[in-house]
């Protein structure tokens, strides 16, 4: 057991909500654990109800006439209903009269010597918006066709998204941290025949090749028809007559009309790709009005966001991930709280860019991951020190399970004591929030998630779904639907069956080790699958076995996930090779290695660690005995750089039983 474990399993300091927040933040959504309580019983008792009640605060064009329809694993919400998300996001706060309020606040990178900022109010959005629906219909973008859309943070990403949404055209969003072959397989899977992109992104003063990147990708997919073009870093680039658009010649030309579409309720939004335990990412799909309903309704609870209380919001993720997407743009926007979106990196110019970002906006909400947490801590207190902290009200994590000695640090440090912490649990299946306090009403314990939202009946079980006794560790799973619930794999159905719903026949099944205390709240204990979480980002050990084995000199790999000091998870690899190699040394082998799968797959799964090795350690059956290498890989057995066959045979032997 990792010593982080322990020390949570040992955690039991318990914070009652905060003074300060109850009395600076506005009114308290849920101002009490008996009125969470009550809240959450009616919301499994009575989902038509409660549902029914929240979703009448959105604008439709039909009623829906069923709440919820379940058909094991499939669910309908708000069936027969008609809506449109960009409709709910943007028109809705001009209806009422807020059109020259903030909605969207940027902040770029190079930030010297001043950040370029740019402020976006409900009207600046609609006539971006509206044009660049139209320049998306003027290239033959029809209603449900996917536009992949693979861009640094720049405010046209959010307003591509929004356009695709306003014209029923869903979209899928790559993150740019990602490599040309995550475009392929992502742009072939969706069968998608336009890509948004920028020239290129700034982080930490280098320039990230997009554009590039979508240049090479597109060699290998002939039914890419048109590619749009923001350009950001003025990088030369080379433009496909034909093919390549420049958004500033393209949309700004475009009317400033363009209706919205009357989308069902069960039209698809958007497709979001993530890693599951084989090589191929799956793309999940989210509808448009169980999604929309459900992060707006969970933005506003779990960080109780009063509209016109100053409330500023800052989430750190990138919007190529599903925090971005659910909490920068689609759980914001109909809430009426300025969002904001930041370019570049934490520690660029300064470690401080945070900090100083929350000083200069009057930042209330703060929303980051433990990963990122823990970068803080090593880079010094003195970093928030130099800022003035003193608009937040709450701060947030999401991504990992939280160490209790970064929840401290972050409650002190940034949280001056004052500020409630939710721990956010969910995932990009979710959609939005599934366990987490709730600010001014849950006590929360550093480590813990605490309870359910509203709507999600979440439980600890074994196998034969029977719900374990407090304190027993087992599989987590939700055993009723909820709006904000994934709908599908894009083209998949047997391994969207194969991966949710057949271990625990009935429930849905996270892919999490869990257990409940005997408070109720539960403590996450990590992936049960071949996923690893490497700063709060989800890699298929597969999907890095598979980069490191299409290198001419690999002939087999093992990838195992090891603790690190600062991403949580780190990615160690074994690696046996092609007796056909030479003219290598190890040390610039490792180097070409790690290069090679930055190259097929991204930064973000760079191994940590390679080890070669003459054979890898099988059970009789074959399996690869991961336990046994992640024990080499952590030091716990010691072994040679190299190691040998003969090693590994009396290591695999003595081990074989625990497997
Ligand atoms: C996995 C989902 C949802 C946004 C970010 C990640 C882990 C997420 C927590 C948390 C413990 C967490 C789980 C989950 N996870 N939040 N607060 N405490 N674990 O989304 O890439 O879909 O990954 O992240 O393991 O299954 P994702």
């Amino acid at each position: 057991m990792s010593d982080s474990i322990t020390s949570m399993l040992q955690e039991n300091r318990l914070f009652e909500p905060s003074e300060h927040f109850r009395t600076h933040i506005g009114p308290i959504a849920v101002p009490d654990l008996k009125t969470y309580h009550e809240m959450y019983r009616k919301s499994i008792d009575d989902p038509g109800g409660f549902w029914g009640e929240i979703a009448k605060d959105f604008d439709w064009y039909q009623p829906w006439e069923k709440v919820v329809e379940w058909n094991l694993p499939d669910a309908k919400w708000f069936v027969g209903g008609t809506t449109n998300v960009c409709a709910n996001c943007v028109d809705r706060q001009i209806k009422r009269g807020h059109g020259d309020e903030l909605a969207i606040l940027w902040e770029g990178e190079p930030c010297s010597p001043d950040p370029e900022i740019r402020r976006l109010t409900y009207l600046d959005l609609l006539r971006e918006v509206s044009q660049t629906a139209n320049a998306l219909k003027s290239m033959g973008v029809k209603r449900g066709d996917v536009v992949t859309i693979y861009m640094g943070m720049v405010p046209e990403l959010a307003i591509a998204m929004l356009a695709c949404a306003r014209i029923g055209a869903p979209h899928s969003v790559i993150f740019g941290g990602f490599a040309s072959p995550a475009i392929v397989d992502r742009v072939q899977d969706a069968q998608s025949k336009i890509i948004i992109t920028c020239d290129g992104s700034w982080r930490r003063g280098q320039i990230v090749a997009l554009k590039k990147n979508v240049d090479d990708a597109c060699e290998k997919l002939p039914e890419v028809k048109n590619v749009l073009v923001v350009r950001r870093t003025q990088s030369p680039i080379t433009m496909h007559a034909g093919r390549d658009h420049w958004w500033h010649d393209l949309v700004p030309t475009q009317s400033p009309e363009c209706p919205c579409e009357e989308m069902n309720s069960e039209d698809l939004l958007f497709l979001l790709y993530t890693s599951g335990s084989t090589g191929k990412p799956k793309g999940i799909c989210h509808t448009t009005a169980g999604y929309m309903i459900y992060t707006a309704q969970t933005a506003r609870v779990t960080f109780n966001l009063v509209p016109k209380h100053n409330h500023v919001f800052f989430c750190t993720a990138d919007i190529g991930w599903i925090t971005g997407h659910s909490y920068i743009v689609y759980g914001m926007l109909p809430n009426r709280v300025p969002t904001i979106m930041y370019e570049g990196a934490p520690n660029f110019p300064a470690e401080d860019r945070f900090w100083s970002m929350v000083a200069r906006h009057k930042v209330t909400h703060f929303y980051t991951a433990p990963t990122a947490i823990r970068a803080f801590m090593k880079w010094g207190d003195e970093h928030p020190r130099k800022h003035d902290l003193s608009s937040l009200l709450l701060l947030g994590t999401v991504g990992e399970p939280i160490n209790p000695e970064a929840w401290i640090w972050y409650h002190q440090n940034i949280g001056q004591s004052r500020c409630p912490i939710v721990d956010t649990m969910w995932q990009t299946e979710t959609g939005g929030h599934i366990i987490t306090p709730l600010p001014g009403c849950t006590p929360t314990v550093p480590g813990s998630c605490t309870l359910p939202a509203f709507g999600i009946d979440a439980a600890v079980v074994n196998e034969k779904g029977e719900e374990l006794p407090a304190n027993h560790g087992g599989l987590l799973v939700i055993r009723r639907p909820w709006p904000g619930m994934l709908r599908g794999i894009h083209g998949d159905r047997a391994r969207f069956i194969e991966t949710y719903w057949t271990k625990v026949p009935g429930m849905y099944i996270a892919g999490d080790g869990a257990r409940r205390d005997e408070r109720g709240y539960f403590w996450i204990m990590g992936r049960i699958d071949d996923v690893i979480n490497v700063s709060g980002h989800r890699l298929g050990t597969m999907e890095v076995e598979s980069a490191l084995v299409s290198h001419p000199a690999v002939v087999e790999a093992a990838v195992v996930g090891i603790p690190h000091e600062i991403k949580g998870t780190g990615i160690a690899a074994f690696v046996t090779l092609s007796p056909h190699f030479k003219g290598a040394t190890d040390d610039s082998l490792r180097k070409q290695l790690m290069e090679h799968v930055t190259k097929e797959i991204g930064p973000i799964a760079r191994p940590d660690m390679i080890r070669f090795t003459m054979l890898l350690p099988k059970t009789r059956s074959g399996k690869i005995m991961r336990r046994l290498l992640r024990d080499i890989a952590v030091g716990k057995e010691s072994t040679q750089d190299t190691t040998t066959l003969e090693d590994f045979n009396a290591l695999a032997k003595l081990r074989e039983s625990d497997e």
